[in-house]
């Protein structure tokens, strides 16, 4: 028996979590058993390499030692997703071969966009894995696991998730920065590329809404990042880049990029409302990258424009035929020309498209508390509706 005086400390003590616990919603942790993703490259973990080729040394070269299927020295905000939330690092679904999905699977795939493209990755470079193919894989994977669950047990149950873990996971989006630079990438002018927005947020929203008649609940969905602040971006389209605002990001990509921010922040507040059974919560990363970007030097950074992974130097040190581990023929032998630089940790852009593993660790401490959320909550609570 514990002496008189423990028991009434225990009483306070719960007291006290319940007055917390009301101050600041339910404050419970949710304990999310998995997490499914989709996405682009923000998010790919191994989809693209395990379909189109692996993505070449010296990616990865930080935290894994060895390339990944990440375009990153190191890991992506959806690692330190992972690993905030104790479940293992997310396996590619296009990733036959030693996954294990028992706590989630990546959809997400490098190139991808909302809408499907007219163009095939070997012309454009963007991937035939739209957020309408990932959706169709996800419908797969529910269905086909579980009959695998239940009728061939086995190892099978160690590697593929419980039924349940379907209502309970966490549904994370990153899209939509290719939909951007595509259409400017073919051209576009800001008008035109602005005029399909509208098109994006419905399809997202039926995506979204997909998942929902499946059994998904907690939705997490990333914005998109100042693209007009990476070096593909500028280098792709230097009448674009001409005119540059206070951290040298291009004005015009970026005005596209707040406009589609806008509209998916309405889109889910409007998911919200439909669906009052769900929870959404809307994630501000481009703000996260935006303040790396501009407050770089004094963040402990280089220059934020200048590629860590890349070719060529000159201001970008950024060549859209020599990309990160892109190899050059020097009289008649092909030799590494897309090489690191010393030390990634101090750069903000990996490979001129993507952000280091240094870059993405800023980020993920920028949103995990729930201050760049809305409704505000830490990753650790997106069940909590935040109503009171
Ligand atoms: C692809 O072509 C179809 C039919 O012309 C068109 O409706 C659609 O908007 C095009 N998609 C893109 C991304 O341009
Ligand atoms: C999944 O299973 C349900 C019920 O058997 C079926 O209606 C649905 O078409 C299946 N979906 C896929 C993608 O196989
Ligand atoms: C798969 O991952 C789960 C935990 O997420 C672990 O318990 C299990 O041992 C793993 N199995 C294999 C074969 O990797
Ligand atoms: C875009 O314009 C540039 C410069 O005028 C041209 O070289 C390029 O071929 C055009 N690209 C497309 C996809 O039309
Ligand atoms: C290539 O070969 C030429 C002729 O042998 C030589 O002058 C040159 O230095 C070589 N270039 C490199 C980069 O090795």
């Amino acid at each position: 028996m514990a002496p008189p005086y423990a028991a009434a400390a225990a009483v306070v003590a719960v007291v006290l979590v319940l007055v917390l616990q009301v101050s600041a919603g339910s404050g419970a942790d949710c304990r999310f058993p998995a997490v499914f993703n989709f996405g682009d490259s923000n998010s790919d973990t191994g989809g693209l390499s395990a379909t189109f080729g692996a993505a070449p040394p010296p990616n990865g070269r930080t935290f894994f030692g060895m390339p990944v299927g990440r375009y990153c020295d190191g890991r992506l905000v959806i690692d330190f997703i992972a690993e905030n939330l104790g479940i293992p690092y997310l396996s590619a679904y296009l990733n036959s071969i030693g996954s294990n999905f028992s706590q989630g699977a990546n959809f997400a795939t490098a190139g991808s966009s909302i809408r499907r493209q007219n163009t095939s990755l070997f012309l454009s470079g963007f991937s035939p894995i739209s957020l309408d193919v990932q959706s169709w894989e996800f419908e797969q994977f529910i269905n086909r696991s579980q009959f695998v669950y239940n009728n061939k047990g086995g190892i099978y149950r160690e590697i593929l998730p419980k039924a349940d873990y379907f209502s309970q996971a966490l549904y994370t989006f990153d899209i939509g920065q290719n939909d951007i630079t595509i259409g400017f990438f073919t051209n576009m002018t800001s008008e035109q590329v602005m005029a399909y927005i509208p098109d994006l947020m419905e399809r997202l929203t039926s995506i979204i809404q997909n998942v929902y008649w499946l059994g998904g609940r907690y939705f997490w969905i990333h914005n998109t990042g100042p693209v007009g602040c990476l070096p593909y971006a500028m280098v792709h389209r230097p009448d674009l880049a001409a005119v540059k605002d206070g951290a040298g990001c291009s004005v015009a990509y970026n005005k596209v990029a707040q406009l589609f921010n806008q509209r998916l922040k309405e889109t889910v507040a409007g998911l919200r409302k439909s669906h009052p059974g769900g929870v959404f919560t809307y994630v501000d990363v481009y703000s996260a990258k935006y303040k790396l970007i501009s407050e770089a030097s004094k963040l402990g950074f280089d220059d934020p424009m200048l590629t860590c992974c890349g070719h060529g130097g000159g201001r970008f040190n950024f060549d859209e035929r020599v990309g990160c581990g892109g190899k050059v023929e020097v009289n008649g032998t092909w030799v590494l020309a897309g090489k690191s630089c010393d030390d990634p940790a101090k750069r903000v852009s990996w490979d001129g498209v993507h952000f280091t593993e240094a870059a993405n660790k800023f980020v993920f401490d920028q949103i995990v508390g729930g201050k760049l959320s809305d409704p505000p909550l830490p990753l650790r609570q997106a069940c909590q509706s935040g109503r009171q």
